[in-house]
């Protein structure tokens, strides 16, 4: 007992060796874990796959598992499930959401859409079944150029729910996208400031910063991309200093592949932890465990609801 009178919090790694345990029900479950580049280390040290939205999507579409552990958020898990209805899919923690997927309820994005007719719908995958039901194409940051560019150039287009990506593609494409004003509230509270006053104290320093920051803080990257991008440009370049504008849990895969080179974590605005996503720190690797062994919580999806949903996202994985 602590001294409020409360039951202290057990040390579950003192009990029992949950690498091993969770070793040992993947191969009960003749499961896989798939992790996103945001979980925390110890849950990426035990997945069989780590990678960007994309990638992740494309393991889930061809896994031969009989049971997906989605280690990420709940849209990601929900898109494993809609690729594999017969398979079960498992996520640590239900409440894994995303700011993006939430800022889009469908039935203002349905009104929306009707102020737009005669245009095609392309969605961000961070973005709830019932939305992606709503749209023509899905698309992920390491795709969404490519498949913008496949669009015929008198297509008029709305892209939802993520307005930075949106603003970005906007320059890359030259297209004149509708956008949804939707928001990641972790890429959203990078300090522009902060990040200038960090490059003067290395000026050797190459900043690489996901699409999701806000333009403020996009003209002074080097490099801008996908997860998988920024992972890819750390362990390519010759430079030894990286400024990263992206959630800090992949700077853990960074160290892994380049031990030699420094990374540094682009700062929050505020004296906050919020350039780690609060939904992506729900998983933990005792939860990780615990939906294992317990076969929940699970995702599960109406049929005709997945089916609508399924057809744009398999057009994504066409045309990527
Ligand atoms: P990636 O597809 O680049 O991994 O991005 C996922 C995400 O949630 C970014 O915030
Ligand atoms: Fe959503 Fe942002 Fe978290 Fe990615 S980092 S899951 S976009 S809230």
């Amino acid at each position: 007992m602590n001294v409020h009178g409360l039951l202290e919090e057990p040390d579950v790694s003192a009990l029992i060796d949950l690498e091993e345990e969770i070793q040992r029900l993947k191969k009960d479950l003749n499961a896989v874990i798939l992790a996103h580049y945001y979980q925390e280390s110890e849950i990426q040290d035990v997945a069989d796959f780590i990678g960007d939205s994309l990638q992740l999507s494309q393991q889930a579409a061809k896994t031969p598992a009989d049971v997906i552990v989605f280690a990420g958020v709940h849209f990601m898990a929900e898109t494993a499930k809609i690729l594999n209805p017969s398979k079960q899919v498992l996520i640590p923690d239900l409440k894994a959401g995303c700011s993006l997927a939430e800022g889009c309820p469908p039935h203002l994005f349905r009104r929306f859409k009707e102020k737009y007719p005669g245009h095609i719908v392309i969605s961000y995958i961070n973005c709830s079944a019932e939305i992606k039901a709503m749209s023509d194409i899905i698309c992920t940051s390491s795709n969404a150029e490519k498949i913008i560019n496949q669009i015929p150039p008198d297509q008029p287009i709305i892209f939802a729910p993520d307005q930075n990506l949106g603003r970005y593609l906007i320059k890359k494409t030259g297209r004149n996208l509708v956008l949804w004003s939707g928001i990641c509230i972790v890429h959203e509270m990078f300090s522009e400031k902060k990040l200038v006053q960090l490059k003067v104290l290395h000026p050797h320093a190459k900043v690489l910063a996901h699409p999701e920051c806000e333009p403020r803080v996009l003209q002074h990257a080097d490099y801008i991309g996908s997860t998988s991008g920024i992972l890819n440009y750390v362990k390519q370049s010759s430079d030894h200093e990286f400024i990263i504008a992206t959630e800090a849990g992949i700077i853990h895969q960074m160290q892994r592949a380049c031990p030699d080179k420094t990374f540094i974590p682009a700062p929050p605005e505020g004296d906050c932890a919020c350039n780690l996503c609060p939904y992506m720190k729900l998983n933990t690797p005792e939860k990780l465990y615990l939906c294992m062994k317990n076969r929940a919580p699970e995702i599960t999806l109406d049929e005709d609801l997945r089916l609508r949903a399924l057809r744009p996202i398999q057009r994504m994985l066409e045309m990527s």
